[in-house]
């Protein structure tokens, strides 16, 4: 190996990109953090199929996700993932396999990312067709761009509020693989904070889920948690929002369901009050009028209502189905088509990458 280098192998095989059209079918794998999923989907929208197997069970005695757990349980759930999302896409692989296979590369869990990974490059090499390493915030991203219950295609530029369990982004998507950041989180990530208060509460768990269904039974007003950072820029910060909760319920501890449910509903609306201002004021910087909402806070109830409400003034909303915005293979499956369309195959060397950010220009 010559000095210097920090490749383990020196054999780089790579495979050449097929013609890609509308009709071209691809597996996408997602193995991040704890999903495991597998989907099919064509021309970058049409979902032939999506499974996602949920590994919230192993995790929640631990009260998080155990990452070597995670990266163990791929590898057994992987393959029976990938069988039925080609029988449920009626695919017939390996006599009539998928046109490409797309795997998430990063940002993730590293033991997690190198199951689905090398899973995908074994298929492609296997079924010869292109492999197609993709990134994680961009497959959020593109979950808009699937064709769940009537959507329409998005139009460009647009916003993107991106808001998962690791990242609190506001994007501006200006073509198909370009975006620029606008703003992010200081600290915590808005579904970090969710996941935070919900264990203050003792909800457990995913937490975000948890505190939305408590939420919808209590009073939003009922405590007035600051908003973080709401009169500047586009940057966000929940770890204060997430310490002013923990030193109300020091004063008032939650001891019945109804004040747990007042806090839940406080909390969320602060969050909500936020990320949507925070949206605003990107859209007339930039004067945009369409926005985008993805990542798994994408599937709040109050969140998502706030921005259907902006749909009728004059704002184009695109928000994916709840069952896109969190982690799935449909939308890395859609950003890999896009992203063969743009540069081709990628390298069957493509390595793992834990920390890898949205490309930005
Ligand atoms: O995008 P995602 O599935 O995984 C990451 O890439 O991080 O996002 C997971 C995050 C978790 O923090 C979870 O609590 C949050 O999304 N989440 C929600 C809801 N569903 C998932 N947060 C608020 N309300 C929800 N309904
Ligand atoms: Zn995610």
């Amino acid at each position: 190996m010559p000095r210097g280098s920090d490749r383990a192998a020196s054999i780089v095989i790579s495979v050449t990109p097929a013609p890609v059209g509308a009709a071209t079918a691809v597996l996408g794998i997602e193995t991040s953090c704890d999903e495991t999923a597998a989907a099919v989907v064509a021309g970058g929208r049409e979902v032939y199929s999506s499974v996602v197997t949920s590994q919230i069970d192993l995790h929640r005695a631990f009260g998080g996700v155990v990452p070597e757990i995670a990266g163990r349980a791929h590898l057994q759930l992987l393959p029976a993932a990938v069988s039925q999302a080609l029988a449920d896409a009626e695919i017939d692989a390996p006599s009539q396999p998928p046109d490409a296979v797309a795997a998430t590369a990063g940002p993730g869990l590293l033991g997690a990312l190198v199951v689905g990974l090398s899973a995908a490059k074994a298929l492609a090499l296997a079924w010869d067709v292109p492999f197609v390493a993709v990134n994680h915030l961009e497959a959020h991203l593109y979950a808009a761009f699937l064709n769940g219950a009537g959507q329409s295609i998005p139009s460009l530029p647009m916003i993107v509020l991106l808001v998962s369990g690791g990242h609190t982004m506001l994007i501006e998507m200006t073509a198909h693989g370009r975006y620029e950041l606008l703003g992010q989180t200081l600290d915590d990530a808005a579904g970090e904070a969710y996941d935070k208060v919900a264990r203050l509460l003792g909800l457990g768990y995913p937490g975000g889920p948890a505190i939305d269904r408590l939420a919808a039974e209590g009073d939003p007003e009922a405590v007035r948690f600051p908003r973080p950072m709401l009169a500047d820029g586009l940057d966000f910060s929940f770890s204060g929002l997430k310490t002013a909760v923990a030193v109300h319920l020091r004063r008032h501890p939650a001891t019945d369901r109804a004040a747990q449910a007042d806090i839940a509903a406080s909390f969320q609306r602060a969050v909500v009050d936020v990320l949507a201002t925070k949206t605003l004021r990107a859209a007339e910087d930039r004067g945009i009028s369409s926005l985008c909402l993805a990542g798994g806070v994408a599937a709040n109830s109050e969140l998502r209502a706030r921005f259907e409400a902006l749909g009728s003034q004059d704002y184009q909303v695109f928000i994916p189905t709840r069952a896109m915005c969190t982690d799935n293979a449909a939308m890395v499956a859609a950003a890999g088509w896009h992203q063969l369309q743009r540069q081709g195959a990628s390298p069957l060397d493509a390595a793992p990458n834990a920390t890898w950010l949205i490309p930005t220009t």
